[in-house]
C-alpha cells in the first residue's frame, strides 16, 4: 500500500485524546488566539501534505527544471555516474538515473542536487534489481516455480534492503509479463504463463520491494513492467509485434498489472512492443484510459529504454518532436535515455501540441514518488550499511532456502533421488556444475561471480569423505566431443554421477530469444555418453526457460529442474540431491515436446475439434503429440501425496455469491515434503464466449510430515468466476462450472456446481 492516508477512525481517536487532554490539564486563562492553536484542527493527511508541497514546488519551477524531472539517463555499467550528470543535476535538468549505484557514489551525486541545484530536488537512483541486488535469488521464473508467493516477497524484501544500502530507491521490477512462448528469452524474468499465478507473484513482489510504505529507508519503489503484452511477441522474438484481442489482453495480460496496482505499486514501465497497431509507449488506451482511468493508478510511468525515440522506427512518429508529443500525450511521464521531451517540449507547447497541464501532471507524478520515498527528508544513504547488509549471512541463508523451494523434480523413477550420502565415489559431469557466473542467471543486479557457490564446491563440502571427480565433458554451447571420453570414464569409475546440463545465463533474458529449445551445443550427446556407461546417474538442469528434453525424459531415471538458482545455487542443489531438502516446486510454464508446439499453454480453448488420437480431422500435429512433455503445475516430490474428499460448500451459487471448495491432502510417503494443491475451474458449455479448458483459481503449498493430513480450502468469488462476455462486460454468466483440484493442471478430483441468476 502507498503511504498512509487519513482514516476516520484515527481522526476520532485523535479528537478524543485531545478532548481528554484538555479536560484534565488545568491551564491559565488563554487568549482567543492561543485557544485556537490548541483546538484540534482537521488532521492533514500525509497524502494532502505531499500534494501541497508539490503545488508549492511546481509554482517555483522553470519549464527546463520541470523537463529535467522527466529525464532519466543511464550511468556506466560499473555503477559510476557520468560527468554530464553532475552538470545537469546542478542545473536542475536531470531527475533520475539508472544503473548509478553504490552509497558513496549516489551520495556524491545527491550532494550536487541538494547543495548546488536551485530547488534542491533530490535525485532518484534507479536500477534493475530483478532477483536480488548482491545476494542473488533464483531467476523470477524459478521463484514462481516455488508456488510460494511468500518466498518471492521475502526475496524482494531482502533485495530492497541491499539495494537501499547501495543508494538505490527505485527498482525496475517486478516484471509481470505473462509469457506463453518459451522461445521468448524474457520468460525467465516473469512468473510464467498464468495470469492467476502471475497476479499472486506480482502482489507478493510489490509488497516485498515496497513494504507497507516505500518511504521506509530500507524499501524501494517498485515498477510493474512492461506495460503491456510484451510477452506476446509474435514467434517469441524479442521486441516483436503483438496483435491480440482486447479479451486476451484483459483476461491474460492485464491481471498481473492490475494486481500490482492493487498492491500499491509506485511506478509502471511502458513496453517496447506495438500492440494492435499502437506502440505501448504511445498508447493512450493502455497508459491513460486503463491504467489511470480504470485502475486509478497515481504513480509514475517511465518509458522503457529509448522506447520514446523508437516510436519513429515503429512508424507512428514522423520525427523526434512527434515522438515526444505522442508519448507525453499517451501518459508517459519519464523518458528513459532518449531526450526528446527535453528537446522538443518547449516548441510543442508553443505550437499548442501539448499543454502545460500535461507537463505539470507528469512532473507532479515524479515529485509524488520522490516525496513518498521520503527523499526530501532523507536524501542520503548511510555509507556504513553496505558492508553490513550486502551478502549478509542471513541473506545467504534465505537465498539457499528459497533456491531449494524453486526446484522442480521432473522425473524420479525407482526413487533414484535422493542420493545416499554414503556414496563412496561421485562423478560430476558438465561445465555448468562449476560455473559461478551462469548460476546467477540474467539480470543479476550487482551479483558477483566470486560470491556464488557452485554445485561442485557444494558437493565437496557436503560429502567430505566421498571421492568426487569432475569432468566438464563439454561447454554449454560446445561443438566437440573431445571431453566425452573423460566424462564417461569418470561416470564408469563412480558409484553415481550427477550430469549438469542446460543453458548459459546469456541464453535467456532480454534479446535472447531462441528458435530451438533443445539443449544447446552437444550436451545431449554428452548425456548419451554417460548413459551408455550403464552406471546410475541423475540429471540436473539449469536453464531460464522450458527446454525440449524428450530424450532425457524418456531415458534418464531422474531429472531435477533447478533454473538459475542464484548465489546459493550449489548448496541448495546439493541439499536437494542428497535429501536435505525435498523438492516441492511446480512448473509455472508448460514444457513442450517440440518448439513447433509453441506457444503452448494449459489454459487454451477447447476448439470445435479438440485433439482426438483416432480422428485425423482434429486439432493436432502429424509428427508430434499435441500434449506437453510436462504440463503447467507439474512437479514430483521424494514423498507421495493423496488428495481426497473434495467438497463444495454449495451445489448452486448466485451470480454474486461465493463458494468454498475444500479437499484433504495427505502425505502418504515416508518423508516430510511439500505439495502444491491447485484448483482449476472450467465454464462448461453454454457461455456467451469460448472459455479455456482450465483456469487456475487457487493454489496452496503445504508442508506435511509423513502420514499427516490437512484440509485445504479455496474460495471462489465473482472475481474468479467472471469473464468478459460478448459485449466485453466483465460478468458472471449463469451456467455450470467444473472444479478440478489436483497436483498439476492435468488430472485431479472433480466436482461441479451451477451459477444461477439470483
Ligand atoms: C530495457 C529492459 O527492457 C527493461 O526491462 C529494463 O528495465 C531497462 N532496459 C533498464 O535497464
Amino acid at each position: 500500500m502507498p503511504p498512509t492516508t487519513h482514516r476516520p477512525a484515527r481522526a476520532s481517536r485523535l479528537l478524543l485524546a485531545a478532548l481528554l487532554a484538555s479536560a484534565f490539564v488545568s491551564t491559565p486563562a488563554q487568549t482567543p488566539r492561543a485557544r485556537d492553536a490548541r483546538r484540534p484542527s482537521r488532521p492533514v493527511s500525509r497524502r494532502d501534505e505531499i500534494e501541497r508541497r508539490i503545488d508549492q514546488l511546481l509554482a517555483r519551477m522553470t519549464l527546463e527544471e520541470k523537463l529535467g524531472q522527466l529525464q532519466q539517463l543511464d550511468g556506466e555499467a560499473n555503477g559510476n555516474f557520468r560527468p554530464e550528470h553532475v552538470e545537469m543535476i546542478r542545473r536542475g535538468l536531470l531527475g533520475s538515473t539508472l544503473n548509478v549505484r553504490g552509497a558513496q557514489r549516489t551520495n556524491e551525486l545527491q550532494r550536487v542536487a541538494m547543495n548546488e541545484s536551485r530547488l534542491k530536488i533530490p535525485h532518484l537512483f534507479a536500477f534493475d534489481v530483478i532477483h536480488g541486488y548482491r545476494t542473488i535469488f533464483p531467476v523470477p521464473l524459478g521463484e514462481a516455480a516455488s508456488f510460494d508467493p511468500g518466498a518471492a516477497e521475502r526475496a524482494a524484501e531482502i533485495a530492497a534492503r541491499e539495494a537501499t544500502a547501495a543508494g538505490v530507491r527505485w527498482t525496475f521490477a517486478p516484471m509481470v509479463d505473462v509469457a506463453r512462448d518459451a522461445r521468448w528469452g524474457r520468460i525467465t524474468e516473469g512468473a510464467g504463463e498464468d495470469p492467476y499465478l502471475g497476479s499472486a507473484f506480482a502482489r507478493a513482489r510489490v509488497r516485498g520491494f515496497q513494504g507497507a510504505d516505500y518511504g521506509a529507508p530500507d524499501r524501494v519503489v517498485a515498477c510493474a513492467k512492461h506495460f503491456v503484452a510484451y510477452g506476446a511477441a509474435e514467434a517469441g522474438r524479442d521486441y516483436n509485434t503483438v496483435d491480440i484481442s482486447e479479451r486476451t489482453l484483459r483476461e491474460i495480460y492485464f491481471p498481473p498489472f492490475e494486481a500490482a496496482v492493487e498492491a500499491g505499486v509506485g511506478s509502471f514501465m511502458s513496453a517496447f512492443n506495438d500492440l494492435n497497431g499502437v506502440p505501448a509507449s504511445a498508447n493512450r488506451f493502455t497508459l491513460s484510459d486503463v491504467l489511470r482511468g480504470e485502475w486509478k493508478f497515481d504513480g509514475v510511468v517511465v518509458s522503457d529504454y529509448t522506447s520514446v525515440e523508437e516510436l519513429i522506427k515503429h512508424g507512428v512518429a514522423s520525427d523526434g518532436k512527434d515522438a515526444a508529443r505522442l508519448a507525453l500525450g499517451a501518459g508517459v511521464d519519464v523518458e528513459m535515455v532518449s531526450r526528446l521531451f527535453n528537446q522538443h517540449a518547449r516548441a510543442l507547447l508553443a505550437e499548442q501540441k501539448i499543454t502545460q497541464a500535461q507537463i505539470d501532471e507528469a512532473v507532479r507524478r515524479v515529485l509524488r514518488v520522490k516525496f513518498r520515498l521520503g527523499l526530501f527528508e532523507r536524501p542520503y544513504t548511510d555509507e556504513s550499511l553496505e558492508a553490513k547488509v550486502l551478502l549478509s549471512p542471513e541473506h545467504r541463508a534465505a537465498a539457499r532456502t528459497l533456491a531449494a523451494r524453486s526446484f522442480v523434480l521432473l522425473k524420479n523413477d525407482g526413487g533414484t533421488l535422493p542420493l545416499s550420502k554414503n556414496v563412496k565415489s561421485l562423478a560430476v559431469v558438465g561445465a555448468l556444475a562449476d560455473d559461478q557466473l551462469d548460476m546467477m542467471g540474467s539480470w543479476n543486479g550487482d551479483g558477483r561471480a566470486e560470491d556464488v557457490v557452485t554445485l561442485l564446491s557444494a558437493l565437496r563440502q557436503k560429502l567430505p569423505s566421498t571421492r568426487i571427480t569432475f569432468a566438464r565433458g563439454c561447454d554449454v554451447r560446445c561443438d566437440t566431443d573431445a571431453g566425452f571420453a573423460e566424462a564417461a570414464r569418470a561416470a564408469r569409475d563412480a558409484d553415481a554421477t550427477v550430469v549438469v546440463l542446460g543453458e548459459d545465463a546469456g541464453m535467456s533474458g532480454e534479446a535472447s530469444s531462441r528458435a530451438t529449445l533443445d539443449l544447446p551445443g552437444r550436451q545431449l550427446d554428452l548425456l548419451k555418453a554417460v548413459h551408455a556407461t550403464g552406471k546410475p546417474y541423475v540429471v540436473v538442469l539449469m536453464n531460464g526457460r522450458p527446454l525440449t528434453i524428450n530424450w532425457a525424459a524418456e531415458n534418464s531415471h531422474a531429472i531435477l529442474e533447478t533454473w538459475f538458482a542464484g548465489t546459493e545455487a550449489g548448496d541448495a542443489i546439493a541439499d536437494a540431491l542428497f535429501g536435505d531438502a525435498n523438492p516441492g516446486g511446480k512448473l509455472p510454464v508448460t514444457f513442450p515436446r517440440a518448439v513447433g508446439q509453441e506457444p503452448l499453454y494449459y489454459n487454451h480453448m477447447n476448439t470445435g475439434r479438440p485433439p482426438d488420437a483416432n480422428n485425423k480431422y482434429t486439432s493436432k500435429y502429424l509428427d508430434v503429440l499435441w500434449t506437453p512433455l510436462y504440463p503447467f503445475g507439474y512437479g514430483l516430490s521424494y514423498t507421495t501425496f493423496k488428495l481426497s474428499n473434495l467438497t463444495l460448500s454449495a451445489a448452486r451459487v448466485p451470480v454474486n455469491g461465493r463458494l468454498t471448495a475444500s479437499v484433504e491432502v495427505e502425505n502418504t510417503g515416508a518423508r516430510a515434503g511439500d505439495e502444491v494443491v491447485q484448483l482449476y475451474i472450467h465454464r462448461a458449455a453454454g457461455a456467451s464466449v469460448t472459455r479455456p479448458v482450465a483456469e487456475l483459481k487457487g493454489f496452496e503449498r503445504v508442508t506435511l510430515a509423513p502420514g499427516e493430513r490437512r484440509r485445504v480450502s479455496f474460495t471462489l468469488t465473482p472475481k474468479e468466476l467472471g469473464y468478459y462476455d460478448r459485449e466485453m462486460r466483465f460478468s458472471v454468466e449463469p451456467g455450470t462450472f467444473r472444479v478440478t483440484v489436483g497436483t498439476s493442471s492435468v488430472g485431479g478430483l472433480e466436482a461441479s456446481f451451477d451459477v444461477v441468476a439470483r
